[in-house]
């Protein structure tokens, strides 16, 4: 028999603690609120409040329901009302001293039997528990950001935590409706181990101008289809609470430079910059609390994309290639309305790439998606050709060939000889440095990279690579043509990885390290990731999908290019490259496929 909880009591009502009461109270169960003073009382009643309000404004929850819910919560200063609670839930500030106090506190004030939980993010619950004098009865139950809506629970069980419980936990998690993991107890858990480095890379990448905040984010939400960008979710998760998540992983991690908290973090939380709940962090919010973003100096100004910071007008456009980025490139151009030449090594090619076209299109007539009209006029204004003269008056060239420097060099070095001045010459690579490129031609101003998504015409998202040779005007002009086509472009630097791949692989790469260390199951793993961060795919899955050799020759270049001992690929990856197990495309990765 399950233990039955009937009141529990949760300590520290800011971003988490709120959010935990409401979970409890919204099934039934009564709890006991308490904070450190009068005041920060009242911020969590509001918090709450405010949550429970919106529900009900958003139809999903009766206004009964909410009263109900609300009067189940008796809030209280101080850790004496907590004396007859089934199980406290600690939420105070990520400092081990504070919560060892908070314990040894609980321990007196509680029944003998009640459970004390930690929702410590990457704190060690075995040195929480030592604090007490019933560690056994000690547990970690980390709850993800918002509490009410995230569906993973990570329940972290130190050597000492009591087997029941623990399943007394799991069967509470069950009664929340919350999916749980169970693990053991290591710096992170699943979700912010994988996930902290991230942040801090993006934090990164914002600090060193290599990208602005608004690009950084759209990247990642647009390229991974990610609920949040990263530095809007450093933004949620309150920066204070990342500083000290990040500098205890660090600590308790192995010194893993990427956990170091990157400068910037400590003076934005010096200067009470600490993201939603002070109204400011990344972005400005409406006020402290808020969701709602409003413009600051730093928002870029709305332009009408067409000619804004010198760009150049754009009408006819080739792309040279003949795959399926290059396919892909030509449909998505000549449906926005630009005349379009496609440069393929044969009229063979070219014939093939052109039934290609048709059949994309006609998918989309199919689907109802494009008219009949339209698809016509799409394929009316392209024009094919197997030399590469026919792009003397092009405006844009857009190379998607095989993605081999030698072969790209050499393509440059004929553009520039047939292209007309003026004319913008990108490169699709998606590893190939662009100033290498560049060089290939007299004029590296004119050259920057169009980093496309497969599919082409499906995804959202375009980088924009600039390289240090870059003229405004070619960055700006690449730009305005992705809002042509109905893109976003996001304008980064010319790194390995540019933004998305610099910042997805080395996660997907810590996740086979997570797997090969035997922490967590590949199962588990994106439970994790797809519950607890909102994430469409878990790393396994998405491994699997992309190809693992491709991910590995990915995190092989970023480790080459940057050196970061932490990118170095996981042996199990290689491994798996070298057994032929690549993913779906050959039925087996990091699952078997065989049977699907
Ligand atoms: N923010 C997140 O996204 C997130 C997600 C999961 C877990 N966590 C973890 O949850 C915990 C709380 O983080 P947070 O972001 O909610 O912090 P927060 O700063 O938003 O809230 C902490 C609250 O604790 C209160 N408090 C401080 N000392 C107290 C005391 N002695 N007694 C009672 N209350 C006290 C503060 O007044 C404040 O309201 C941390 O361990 C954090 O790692 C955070």
């Amino acid at each position: 028999m399950a233990r039955e909880f009937s009141t529990v009591g949760v300590v520290g009502l800011g971003t988490m603690g709120a959010g935990i009461v409401e979970v409890f109270a919204r099934n039934g169960i009564d709890v006991v609120a308490v904070e450190i003073s009068a005041p920060a009382l009242e911020r969590g009643r509001a918090t709450l409040k405010g949550s429970t309000d919106r529900a009900v404004a958003k139809g999903k929850l009766a206004e009964a329901d909410r009263d109900a819910l609300n009067e189940r919560v008796h809030f209280a200063v101080g850790l004496d009302a907590l004396h007859s609670v089934d199980l406290v839930i600690e939420a105070v500030p990520e400092h081990l001293d504070l919560k060892q106090r908070i314990f040894a506190e609980l321990d007196r004030v509680c029944r003998p039997e009640a459970i004390l939980a930690t929702n410590t993010s990457s704190l060690s619950v075995t040195e929480i528990s030592v604090a007490t004098s019933r560690p056994n009865q000690v547990i970690g139950i980390h709850f993800f950001n918002p509490a009410p809506v995230m569906k993973l629970v990570e329940v972290v069980r130190t050597v000492v935590t009591a087997p029941e419980v623990v399943a007394d936990v799991e069967a509470l998690c069950a009664r929340l409706g919350k999916v749980d993991v169970t693990i053991n107890d290591r710096a992170g858990f699943i979700a912010n181990a994988l996930l902290f480095g991230y942040l801090n890379h993006a934090v990164g990448m914002f600090e060193s101008h290599y990208a602005t905040r608004e690009d950084i984010d759209a990247a990642m939400k647009l390229g991974c289809g990610l609920p949040m960008g990263p530095l809007a979710l450093m933004d949620l998760i309150g920066l204070d609470t990342a500083y000290e998540i990040l500098d205890t992983m660090y600590r308790r991690g192995g010194r893993d430079r990427r956990h170091a908290p990157v400068p910037l973090l400590k003076q934005m939380v010096t200067a009470g910059l600490l993201g939603r709940k002070s109204g400011r962090g990344f972005y400005t919010y409406e006020r402290p609390g808020s969701p709602v973003v409003v413009p600051d100096e730093a928002t870029p100004l709305a332009t009408d994309g067409a000619l804004a910071d010198g760009a150049r007008a754009i009408a006819k456009v080739g792309v040279v290639g003949s795959g399926t980025m290059a396919t892909g490139i030509i449909e998505v151009f000549a449906k926005a309305g630009y005349e379009v030449v496609s440069v393929t090594r044969g009229m063979e090619k070219s014939a093939k790439v052109c039934e290609a076209v048709k059949t994309s299109l006609n998918k989309g007539v199919v689907r109802g998606k494009l008219a009949e009209a339209d698809r016509d006029a799409a394929l009316g204004r392209i024009s094919w050709s197997a030399t590469l003269d026919h792009l003397a008056d092009v405006d844009l060239v857009v190379e998607a060939v095989v993605e081999e420097l030698s072969v790209k060099k050499a393509l440059f070095a004929s553009l520039d000889e047939i292209c007309k001045p003026g004319v913008v010459l990108a490169t699709t690579t998606s590893s190939l440095p662009v100033i290498d490129v560049a060089m290939a031609t007299q004029r590296p101003a004119d050259v920057v990279g169009l980093h496309f998504f497969n599919p082409a015409p499906v995804m959202p998202l375009v980088e924009v690579v600039r390289t240090i040779r870059t003229s405004p005007e070619a960055t700006a002009t690449a730009r305005a043509v992705c809002a042509a086509l109905g893109k976003t472009g996001v304008v980064c630097g010319d790194r390995s990885g540019f933004i998305v791949n610099a910042l997805l692989f080395p996660y997907l790469n810590d996740a086979v390290k997570m797997l090969e260390a035997s922490y967590s199951t590949a199962d588990d793993i994106d439970h994790a990731m797809k519950l607890g961060c909102g994430y469409p795919m878990g790393p396994f899955e998405l491994l699997d999908v992309v190809g693992l050799d491709v991910s590995l020759a990915i995190q092989r270049e970023l480790y080459l290019e940057l050196r970061e001992p932490g990118f170095a690929p996981a042996p199990l990856l290689e491994h798996l490259v070298t057994a032929g197990y690549l993913g779906r495309k050959t039925r087996r990765g990091f699952r078997d496929h065989s049977h699907r």
